[in-house]
């Protein structure tokens, strides 16, 4: 069991495929009450810090230049077992690979361009949430 918030971003992709509405509603139909909710574009420095964990992976560059190429959707969810639950909700990182129904299995392309981001663990998502958001854009 997970903690009751978990944080996501809507990526360039879906945003320019015109999916946030849909997305949005798969996201609220499922539970999950939206806290915090803002559309912006994310700079290099924002991406590179965003993702250093990932930094010495082969796809970094890529992923860098791909979230930075148009604007996003970042939110704060609220639910019980938020992380677990959102996760199962989007599937598997490579749509190839998500279920049937999943956010990614529905909207995204491919690895490099998955449609949406989830939290991977509570830590994570305090982290992530606030990377976004200062308190008095949390309700
Ligand atoms: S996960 O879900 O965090 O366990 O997946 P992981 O494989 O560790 O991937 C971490 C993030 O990197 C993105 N990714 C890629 N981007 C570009 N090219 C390739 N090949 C690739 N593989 C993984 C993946 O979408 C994850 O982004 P987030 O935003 O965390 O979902």
């Amino acid at each position: 069991m997970t903690g009751n918030r978990t944080f996501t971003m809507i990526k360039p992709d879906a945003v320019e495929n015109g999916y946030i509405g849909a997305i949005l509603e798969k996201i609220t139909a499922a539970g999950f009450k939206i806290v915090a909710m803002k559309y912006t574009q994310l700079s290099r420095r924002d991406a590179g810090e965003f993702y250093a964990i990932h930094k010495e992976r082969p796809f970094f560059g890529e992923l860098v230049d791909f979230m930075t190429r148009g604007p996003i959707v970042a939110a704060i969810l609220e639910k019980d077992n938020a992380v677990d639950d959102f996760r199962a909700l989007i599937g598997a990182t490579n749509p190839a690979d998500a279920a049937e129904g999943t956010i990614r299995k529905l909207y995204a392309a491919s690895i490099g361009e998955n449609a949406v981001h989830g939290s991977d663990s509570d830590e994570n998502a305090a982290i992530e949430g606030a990377f976004h958001f200062s308190g008095r854009e949390i309700f």
